[in-house]
């Protein structure tokens, strides 16, 4: 559903063409300073308006609804709304008959028995992403002094990013990319196994990031041609420091002490400007498929801000439950 966390629980709503998005966040702790300046580094970096990033430009704008007086977190719920301004609804008319090849068109309609949102992707869009970085920005503060820090690090299975980017434009075609996070001061024992266990928890929140389509800790898929030998760590001190990092921070679902490493692969934009086919199933047959309104050639351009914000959700709650067992 659109609920996550045990303690520190955020839920999040709104659609691409709707009123508006955002969060609301329940369980985050009192008395943490808060004013709306606090979001503005994080939202610049969720937004368009680099080359391959979508042309629909919006304010992004957050208004505190509730749960903030005299600058500070009053324990009560947190909502944080976005509204939308720019939208171009009449783009998506045809795709309600004939739905985007890779996109959500067809398993929402399905699922909802036609009473989803179809205007911009409805509740699939990245717009969704919003409230994520909204609440992440508070959860940063929750886990202080733990760091975040996601980079995209390569696009279309290159480093050169910039060739990659003008290639799928050039192309009206769309490329995926690679993004590495690292965490680091996360002390050791965050985690509750069995199914809360931090790479469980971590996972759960990264794969709810429309398009992420992989997430690897530490050596991930390549530990399955490793020998135990070379997939070890070997601890160097009583910190539990150790030599190498191939478990990625984390060893029984409980953090190590170490750096807690991610690699997560967002896939291409579905909604590409190359003719595709689909099935038009009010005509009942296989047809040429032209997507019109305005979208991000790379998703993954955008997405860094929205790790950091996930990874630090997920590390709130750990952190708020580990508080309250104390
Ligand atoms: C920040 C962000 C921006 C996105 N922009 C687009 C877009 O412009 N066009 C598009 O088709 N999908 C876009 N997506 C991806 C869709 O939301 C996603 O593919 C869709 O919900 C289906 O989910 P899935 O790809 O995880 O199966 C974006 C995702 C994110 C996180």
């Amino acid at each position: 559903m659109n609920s996550f966390g045990q303690v520190f629980r955020v839920q999040i709503f709104g659609e691409s063409h709707g009123g508006g998005a955002g969060v609301c966040i329940d369980g985050c702790p009192a008395g943490i300073p808060l004013v709306l300046d606090d979001f503005n580094n994080d939202l610049r970096r969720r937004k368009s308006g680099a080359k391959g990033t979508t042309p629909r430009l919006e304010g992004d704008l957050p208004e505190i609804v509730s749960g903030v007086y005299r600058n500070h977190t009053t324990g009560a719920p947190i909502t944080i709304l976005f509204r939308n301004e720019n939208t171009r609804s009449a783009d998506y008319n045809r795709l309600i008959a004939m739905p985007r090849p890779g996109h959500a068109d067809f398993t929402g309609n399905r699922k909802f028995g036609g009473y989803n949102d179809p205007r911009g992707g409805g509740h699939f869009s990245g717009r969704i992403t919003l409230g994520l970085v909204a609440a992440g920005v508070i959860a940063k503060k929750i886990i202080a002094p733990v760091l975040i820090d996601a980079q995209l690090i390569e696009v279309g299975g290159s480093k050169d990013i910039p060739t990659k980017i003008a290639e799928a434009i050039a192309e009206h075609d769309s490329v995926g990319g690679l993004i590495h996070c690292r965490i680091n001061h996360a002390p050791v024992g965050w985690g509750s196994p069995f199914f809360n266990g931090l790479e469980s928890t971590l996972a759960h929140i990264l794969f709810a990031i429309p398009a992420v389509k992989g997430v690897e800790f530490g050596a991930g898929f390549a530990a399955a041609a490793m020998k135990g030998s070379q997939h070890n760590d070997c601890f160097i001190d009583a910190s539990g420091k150790t030599l190498t990092n191939n478990a990625g921070g984390i060893n029984g679902g409980i953090s190590n002490g170490n750096e807690i490493n991610i690699r997560i692969a967002v896939k291409p934009t579905s909604s590409i400007g190359k003719e595709q086919t689909s099935f038009n199933f009010e005509t009942q047959t296989m047809e040429t498929l032209y997507i019109g309104g305005r979208h991000d050639v790379c998703i993954a351009l955008r997405v860094p801000v929205v790790v950091e914000a996930a990874a630090a959700i997920a590390l709130a709650d750990c952190c708020c439950l580990n508080t309250n067992h104390e």
